[in-house]
């Protein structure tokens, strides 16, 4: 049995395709190296949720609805303020993106019009989600969005409070145009597998937001930046935790690394590994770049890394970029759940609208008890000497 559905088909798609050996990767056939180099995120939704480019009234159609979707009903704010400051922003996203049905008339509606008014929305939702729990956790006012600037350089203007400089702006864009898509990661097969039982987009989006959460899909960037961290306070180099990540049984994974389709150089890793230079040009130079160099020098010279195809991931250079922009390390599952919001959307509108579509419901192979009776109250033990307690399976 295929363990985590590793190369079982769940079905047909034509939004992004990815050739795992020869590190290709493409949203609707075009390439993403020409995406990243050449368009702009709000370029990249049309694509995806439309099947092609968009003329230049179309873009500046999308853009205009875009700003006119930036809003929120102020119950969600004031939702947010009841939420504890300590929440990590990925728990506040997934609490608030299914709280914003409430307030969305459209919420239950399945028509084209409708899908596509709600993928706007949320996508220009969820950055205001992210940017305003963060300003009210550091008790300050929420900042509006301004309509004339662009989806990257709007959440930056609403998380600090000011206009980004062009570089910022640019290294986000090109950061939410790599993480928009990615054919059936976990979390867009757990909106797909939302969408197969005919429920809403915010029920699909919040099932796809949960399981981005997770430290092996996209909590993996702000487990980087941590182990990272580790080993430069070490300070007796990278080889040690290489070789730790060897033994099965100590736990350690090399972050950011390994890919269940990739099995040569993640694309994206390249593109943001570069990017990560334009903005050292502002910031400075990221201490840690040098550490995560030496790291996948070693890691790709290592026999156990190279037997299994172990490369670098999307998530293994776009913490120290994120870092390097003064996000705070709990943000980074935020800045994937961003731009992924736009996938999500298009992969749940291929699910929803094909009518081929049947619920996903997967065999299991049983391996529990044979059958036995039930035992009266009387007739069952109690814990046994030195046990405190009948440990169950949780
Ligand atoms: C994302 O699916 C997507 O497209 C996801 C994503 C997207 O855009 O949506 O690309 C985003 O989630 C990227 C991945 C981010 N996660 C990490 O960087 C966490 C570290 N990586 C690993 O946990 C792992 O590589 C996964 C989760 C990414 C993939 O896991 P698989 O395919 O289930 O592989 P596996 O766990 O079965 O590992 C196979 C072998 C094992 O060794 P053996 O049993 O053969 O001896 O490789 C080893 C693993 O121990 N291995 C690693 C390793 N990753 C795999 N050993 C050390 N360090 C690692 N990072």
């Amino acid at each position: 049995m295929p363990k985590g559905l590793e190369g079982v088909v769940a079905a047909n798609s034509s939004i992004c395709y990815i050739d795992g050996d020869a590190g290709v990767l493409a949203y609707r056939g075009i390439d993403i190296h020409e995406l990243a180099e050449k368009s702009t995120f709000e370029e990249t939704c049309y694509l995806l949720w439309f099947g092609r480019l968009p003329n230049r009234d179309e873009l500046s159609d999308l853009t205009r609805r875009l700003a006119v979707e930036r809003k929120m009903d102020p119950a969600i704010y004031d939702m947010m303020r009841q939420i504890p400051r300590t929440a990590t922003p990925m728990e506040v996203l997934r609490t608030a993106v299914s709280a914003l049905s409430f307030y969305d008339i459209d919420a239950k509606a399945v028509d084209h019009d409708s899908n596509v008014r709600k993928a706007i929305s949320l996508t220009s939702q969820i950055p205001m989600i992210v940017a305003g729990f963060d300003r009210i956790r550091k008790g300050k006012s929420v900042t509006p969005p301004n309509p004339s600037l662009s989806h990257a350089a709007n959440f930056l203007l609403m998380l600090n409070g000011e206009k980004p400089t062009a570089t910022a702006e640019k290294a986000l864009d090109v950061a939410l145009i790599l993480h928009a898509d990615h054919e059936f990661n976990a979390s867009t097969f757990a909106a797909r597998v939302t969408a197969a039982t005919l429920s809403d987009m915010h029920s699909a989006i919040t099932s796809a937001t949960g399981a981005l959460k997770g430290p092996l899909h996209g909590g993996a960037n702000e487990e980087v930046l941590t182990m990272l961290e580790q080993i430069k306070a070490d300070g007796s180099g990278p080889q040690k935790f290489v070789d730790l990540a060897k033994k099965k049984d100590s736990g350690f994974r090399l972050m950011g690394f390994g890919h269940r389709v990739y099995k040569n150089y993640d694309p994206r890793a390249k593109i943001i590994k570069e990017a990560a230079y334009q903005v050292f040009e502002v910031t400075g130079k990221s201490p840690l770049i040098d550490v995560a160099l030496e790291l996948e020098k070693i890691a790709l010279d290592d026999e156990y890394f190279v037997k299994r195809r172990l490369y670098p991931n999307v998530d293994f250079y776009s913490g120290i970029i994120y870092d390097a922009m003064g996000f705070p390390v709990e943000m980074f599952p935020v800045l994937f759940a961003i731009p992924r919001t736009s996938g999500w959307m298009a992969q749940w509108a291929e699910m929803v609208l094909d009518e081929e579509q049947r619920i996903a419901r997967p065999k299991q192979v049983y391996i529990g008890h044979g059958e036995r009776a039930y035992l009266p109250l009387d007739a069952r033990r109690d814990a046994g000497p030195g046990e405190t307690e009948v440990r169950g399976p949780l």
